[in-house]
């Protein structure tokens, strides 16, 4: 079949700072995902999207376009409307495992595809695959079903839906365009599009620990993506969020599933349970649900329980079985007494990640009891000699490493310096 265009010409086009037109944008995507645009050219055109732009136009397209390249999901065979959460990711953040099962004890649906962790920032999947006998690979009619019984379904998104984004982004990773905002925006919401979701909210971090430390462009990312989920006819709205200390006083999977089930157990971090209540109020209002049931009321009141309890259930695992705990600790103590008035997230992501918790390439393994417990928080007195942090491990030789990501991770004064940190709510964006 004769190619609409040569490659060499899009590319060429974006270099030169030239809008790109619906058509050659249509064609690059699908061109790309069947194989007939290399790797080579993809790379130099993603690079002089990150250096060029798009205007919003061209990402509307080109995300449609990743939509485009795979199926659709759709949940008209639900009683009630479908809500979703999706956060960029950062240290400590578990949100969604208190979230999906609360929002459905308050009456809406989450349909919720998440994905694997990569580098300093741990994975939804990762997480709950600590759980014994917990299965993320399910297919579109398992999904639904347990949608329909327990009102909440969190799997991997399976190879069908948008093909263009898996094969987009691996060749973004090696190639130093992760970065770009418009290639974030249309990643991510290619997939919650294609998803089915009738309503979004976004919770996109900033702050050291995340992938966007600048809370401008931070900003700019949640307005792009809250465009796209408008122009697709999903009610989107975006959370900046805090993400300079880590969130709660765990990081690594089975550590933040025991958090987890503790704010689903009406307890927990009071920032996991704020930052959780908060989504849940946004994620309801957003799905048009009058909730006669409030989502704090439902941590205490076992609501929320009952619905994780019957969701991990659903998927074979056994929510009463004891986690995976790590062979190995090491504990990390207060060199001197004083407010505890900095704890850098990236510093603790990172020293999680070298523990064994994260990977450093796709499919890697991951150990389960890895991770760390913060036993102190900015803002909290300390004595010399008490524990701030416990690392856990499976292989000792790991300390080292992650010690050496620990140096400067807190501060601790006696001078009355002011704790210096983001508000949890940094900004709000509707579309
Ligand atoms: N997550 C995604 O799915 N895509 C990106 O580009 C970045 C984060």
């Amino acid at each position: 079949m004769a190619e609409l265009f040569a490659a060499v010409e899009v590319i060429a086009a974006k270099r030169d700072k030239h809008e790109l037109s619906n058509e050659q944008i249509d064609w690059v995507v699908d061109a790309y995902t069947r194989g007939v645009v290399a790797d080579e050219q993809m790379s130099a055109l993603l690079m002089a999207i990150l250096l060029n732009g798009m205007n919003s136009r061209e990402i509307s397209r080109w995300t449609d376009a990743m939509i485009n390249s795979g199926e659709r999901m759709e949940w008209s065979a639900l009683d009630r409307p479908t809500v979703d959460k999706h956060s960029t990711g950062g240290v400590g953040d578990k949100i969604t495992l208190p979230l999906a099962p609360l929002v459905a004890a308050c009456g809406a649906a989450v349909p919720q595809l998440s994905g694997r962790g990569l580098g300093h920032t741990g994975g939804t999947l990762d997480k709950l695959e600590s759980i014994p006998g917990w299965r993320a690979s399910l297919s579109n009619a398992e999904m639904l079903k347990v949608l329909q019984d327990t009102g909440a379904v969190i799997c991997a998104a399976g190879a069908g839906l948008a093909p263009a984004d898996k094969k987009l982004y691996a060749l973004r990773d090696v190639t130093a365009t992760v970065e770009a905002i418009p290639l974030i925006a249309s990643s991510i919401m290619s997939k919650k599009i294609a998803e089915g979701t009738g309503a979004l909210v976004l919770d996109v971090k900033t702050g050291s620990g995340a992938f966007m430390s600048d809370p401008e462009r931070a900003r700019q990312l949640a307005r792009t993506m809250v465009e796209l989920g408008t122009r697709a006819g999903v009610k989107t709205l975006a959370l900046v969020t805090a993400m300079d200390v880590p969130l709660g006083r765990t990081a690594g999977n089975a550590l933040e599933v025991r958090e987890s089930v503790e704010v689903l157990a009406g307890g927990g971090p009071a920032d996991i349970v704020e930052l959780t209540v908060i989504l849940a109020r946004e994620m309801l209002q957003a799905a048009g649900v009058k909730a006669t049931l409030d989502p704090a009321d439902a941590l205490k009141n076992g609501q929320a329980m009952d619905h994780w309890r019957r969701m991990i259930s659903a998927q074979g695992g056994n929510p009463d079985a004891p986690l995976p705990v790590a062979t190995e600790n090491h504990e990390v103590v207060a060199e001197s007494d004083g407010e505890l008035i900095a704890m850098d997230a990236m510093k603790v992501g990172v020293a999680a990640w070298r523990l064994g918790a994260g990977r450093s390439r796709q499919g890697e393994k991951v150990q389960a009891g890895a991770g760390i417990d913060m036993h102190a928080k900015p803002g909290e007195m300390v004595k010399a000699g008490q524990k701030i942090f416990t690392l856990h491990t499976d292989e000792s030789d790991r300390f080292e490493r992650a010690l050496e990501a620990l140096e400067g991770a807190v501060r601790i004064s006696n001078t009355g310096e002011k704790v210096e940190r983001l508000p949890l709510i940094v900004d709000r964006i509707e579309g």
